[in-house]
This record gives structure tokens, C-alpha cells and sequence, in this order.
């Protein structure tokens, strides 16, 4: 199949060339001469890519570019500009233009950019694909294969699909509580209606509360008219009520007698209000804990507990770890433009062992700067946090720092120099020739390791890796 270039300039010379030029090759060339026209065209024949003008006659060429990326944002764009006008180009790019190119152009040097932008497209397709499926939330876009998160999958699917109006979400930070609402939300029939996002710890009591239920006038000083709460404005979707362990207590009664009655009161009014909403509640405190303390009601937890989803902890989910790795790289290699594989082996072991207290958001984050800084193939250990780099192993060894162990020394005593060089041969060959392992071997950083390798002429033992 040929790919689809849409050209948008206003010069018949420049349109009619591209089409001589690109239209021999493999592609099938469109036309454009203005603004207009070009988004007419755009949505009607979505090209592969477009090369856009950015003067035209009726409309700037950044707001061109805007609307393509509001219809479409993978499709590369690439923006042709006047010679010495780099600026505009410039800005573009911050607009989502792929690449730029100045008139006047080689056509070869323009063949280049266009078959790069496709491929790159390609790649962030495939991406996209594999995100979203039907919307950025779809059940697929939920990365796990443990047991936990099968259950915990297919949970998800049945609370989607119920007519349930409340759902529980409890787990440590990070876990996925507020991606999992969103999932729900969106798979749910209730997808085409709102979900609306209130942290119950981020605004004082009584302005949740009035966020929630509303307003008459005059219901307290400066309510100078009425205002629909969201318990109104979202029913038929679902609201998220994230944080509810730190809601106020008088505010809990409230929110259990709409669950119950599914129908509530402006503050200051009379009426009751039908309304139609899921709450989804999430919390990454203990509930049970704070309803021993006196903080949390008890009824509006039993309530909340009929429908309950626990986010496992990612440390109790080894294989996820390196499965939601591998996701973030692909991910980031489109993003960054790079072409990392993966965790490299020693990588995978010290995240294997490591407690994640972060859980799936401290991961993410970890790969991210990891990804940024590395150069090789794979994340090596060399770019990871010091807590997480610092294996158990070697924390064993800290622990042990104080504690004595035994090196005899000869009856003609010993050079003590030919000791530390020893360790060091020893810890190389432990590592095979690699420079970091052997360094974390002997509880040292890469510099001062290497200070003594080169001191005791030790470089031949080391292998290429590092
Ligand atoms: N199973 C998963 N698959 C893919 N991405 C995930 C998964 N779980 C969590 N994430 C990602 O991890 C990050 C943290 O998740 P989220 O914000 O939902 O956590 P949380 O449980 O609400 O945390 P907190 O209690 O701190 O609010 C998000 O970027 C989310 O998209
Ligand atoms: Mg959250």
C-alpha cells in the first residue's frame, strides 16, 4: 500500500515539484493550498504524514498544525519553512511538528525525513495501539500477569459491567488506585457521562462539602446565589472520591445517606435531589485503623466494604515488576527516541529484591531516569537509585562492617598493599572483568574503584563492560 502525503503550501511550484518528486516514489501526494482546505482534506483522506507550510495565506500554519493534532496527534507533520526562518520552525515543534525542513530543499534530504517520520509514527502507533485499544483506559491498557492481577482483572471487568454504585479501592501509594477508577469509569455504560476527581485531604471539609451538595442562596455568608453540586452535574458517571479516609466526620454521614437514598439536599435547601453516581473511594491508609481511632465511621465502611478491591503491593508481584519494566522502556524508547532493551540482568535481580515502597509509581519514575542517563543496550545497575542499587547483598556486607572477620596473616607478615590488590583481582574475577559489579563487591564507588585499579595496574583484568 502507498503512503498518503498531504502537501500544504501555497505556491503551485512547490506543490506541483513535491508531486513530481515523492508522487514517482512510493507515495500517493495530496494537495493543499490553504489553511482551509488542508483540514478539509485532512480529516477526509487522513494522510500517513503532511508537510506543511507554516505561511499561508488564510490561517498561521501553527494553527494548522493544532487542528491536525487535535484530529490525529501520531500523525508525523513536518513543517516547511522559509530559508533563515528558524524560529517559527522552532515553535512548531513545541506544537507537535515532527521535524522542519527549509526551502529550498534537496529532495533527497526531504525522502530522508518523510521515511524516518513514518517509521517513528509507526512505532508510536503500536504504542498507542497497545495503550488504548478502546480508550486510553481500556482493561488492556492494566499491565500485570501475577495471579493477583488476573483476580484483580477480572473483578474489575464485573464491577464495570454491575450496576454497583459504591466500590472501595484500598492499597499503599502507587499502586494504581486512581488508574484503576478511571478504568472503571471508562469501561463502565456510565463512560460517555463524567468522572469527576475530588481529594478529600487537598480542600478543607466545608468546601468539599459544598462542592459535593451545592448551594441555595444564603445558605452561608457569600453564597449570594445557587450553585449544583457534583453529586448533580454527575449523575450517570462517577465520582472519585480519592483520599477518603481523611474526609471529616460529619461529612461521612452525609455521604452515606446519599449512598443510601440516592438522594441528597442542597446545603440551605429543601428539596431532595435524585442523583445517579457512582462513588468509587479510595484510601491508602488503614480505614480499620482509623475507625478504632474515632475518625472514620463505622457504617460508612461497611457500606464502602461491599464492594472492595485490594491493590496488591508491587513487591509481592515479582513478575509484574519486570513486565511493567519492559513496558515503561518500549514506552520511553518512542518518547525519548531511543533504543533501549531492556533491564539488564543484574538490574532485574536488585529489582527483584528491592521493597518498592513506591510500588508501580516509584518504578516508573526509576525507569525513566534510568532510561535518560543510559547509554548501553540495557539499564544497568550504574543509574539506579543508591537504594536500589545497593543490593541486599551488599547490605549485608555494611551490617557486617563492624563486626570482625578473619584474614590470617603469614609468619613472614604480609604487604598490605598486596592485600587490597588481591581483593580487588578477586573481585573482578568474581564479577567477570565488570567494573561496577566488582566495585559494589568491595563497597566502593566506580572512581575509587577505578583509582585503584589503574594504581595497581589491574585495567587488563577488567572487560570491556563496565
Ligand atoms: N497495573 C498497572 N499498569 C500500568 N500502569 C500502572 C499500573 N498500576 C499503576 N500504574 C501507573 O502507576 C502510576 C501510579 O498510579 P496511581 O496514581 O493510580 O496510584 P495510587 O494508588 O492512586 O497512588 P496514591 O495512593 O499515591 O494516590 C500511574 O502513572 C499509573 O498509570
Ligand atoms: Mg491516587
Amino acid at each position: 500500500m502507498r503512503e498518503k502525503i498531504l502537501v500544504v503550501d501555497d505556491e503551485r511550484l512547490i506543490r506541483w515539484s513535491l508531486k513530481e518528486n515523492l508522487g514517482k516514489s512510493r507515495y500517493e501526494v495530496i494537495e493543499a493550498e490553504n489553511g482551509n482546505d488542508a483540514l478539509k482534506i485532512f480529516s477526509e483522506s487522513l494522510p500517513d504524514i503532511v508537510l506543511l507550510d507554516i505561511n499561508l495565506p488564510d490561517m498561521s500554519g501553527i494553527e494548522v498544525l493544532r487542528s491536525i493534532k487535535g484530529m490525529d496527534k501520531d500523525v508525523p507533520v513536518v513543517i516547511i519553512t522559509a530559508f533563515g526562518n528558524i524560529q517559527t520552525a522552532v515553535d512548531a515543534m513545541k506544537f507537535g511538528a515532527y521535524d522542519f525542513i527549509e526551502k529550498p530543499f534537496e529532495i533527497e534530504k526531504l525522502n530522508i525525513v518523510i521515511e524516518k517520520a513514518l517509521e517513528n509514527a509507526f512505532l508510536r502507533r503500536e504504542v498507542t495501539r497497545y495503550r488504548t485499544k478502546d480508550g486510553d483506559y481500556a482493561l488492556e491498557s492494566i499491565v500485570g500477569n501475577s495471579l493477583r492481577m488476573q483476580e484483580l482483572k477480572k473483578i474489575i471487568r464485573r464491577i464495570a459491567a454491575s450496576n454497583t454504585t459504591t466500590v472501595l479501592l484500598e492499597g499503599e501509594t502507587g499502586t494504581g488506585k486512581d488508574f484503576i477508577a478511571r478504568v472503571i469509569h471508562d469501561q463502565s455504560s456510565r463512560s460517555h457521562k463524567s468522572f469527576i476527581d475530588v481529594n478529600c485531604a487537598a480542600l478543607p471539609g466545608n468546601l468539599i462539602e459544598s462542592e459535593l451538595f451545592g448551594y441555595e442562596r444564603g445558605a452561608f455568608t457569600g453564597a449570594s446565589g445557587s450553585k449544583k453540586g457534583l453529586f448533580e452535574i454527575s449523575s450517570g458517571g462517577t465520582i472519585y472520591l480519592d483520599e477518603i479516609g481523611d474526609m471529616n466526620y460529619d461529612l461521612q454521614a452525609k455521604l452515606l445517606k446519599v449512598i443510601d437514598t440516592k438522594t441528597f439536599r442542597r446545603l440551605g435547601g429543601t428539596t431532595e435531589i435524585m442523583t445517579d453516581v457512582r462513588i468509587i473511594a479510595a484510601t491508602n491508609r488503614d480505614l480499620q485503623a482509623k475507625m478504632k481511632a474515632g475518625t472514620f465511621r463505622e457504617d460508612l465502611y461497611w457500606r464502602l466494604k461491599v464492594m472492595q478491591l485490594l491493590m496488591p503491593p508491587l513487591r509481592e508481584r515479582g513478575e509484574d515488576i519486570l513486565l511493567l519494566s519492559q513496558k515503561f522502556i518500549d514506552r520511553l524508547n518512542v518518547e525519548f527516541k531511543k533504543h533501549i532493551k531492556g533491564l539488564s540482568e543484574e538490574t532485574m535481580k536488585l529489582f527483584l529484591s528491592y521493597k518498592w515502597p513506591g510500588n508501580v509509581r516509584e518504578l516508573k519514575n526509576v525507569i525513566e531516569r534510568a532510561m535518560i542517563l543510559e547509554s548501553e543496550e540495557y539499564i544497568t545497575p550504574e543509574h539506579l537509585p543508591a537504594e536500589i542499587a545497593q543490593s541486599d547483598d551488599l547490605r549485608t556486607v555494611k551490617q557486617k562492617s563492624g563486626e570482625r572477620f578473619d584474614i590470617p596473616i603469614p609468619e613472614g607478615g604480609l604487604d598490605i598493599e598486596n592485600v587490597e590488590k588481591e581483593l580487588l583481582r578477586k573481585a573482578l574475577e568474581m564479577a567477570k572483568g565488570n567494573q561496577s559489579k566488582a566495585a559494589r563487591l568491595l563497597n566502593l564507588g566506580r572512581d575509587a574503584f577505578r583509582y585503584r585499579v589503574q594504581k595497581f595496574g589491574l585495567e587488563g583484568e577488567m572487560s570491556g563492560e563496565n
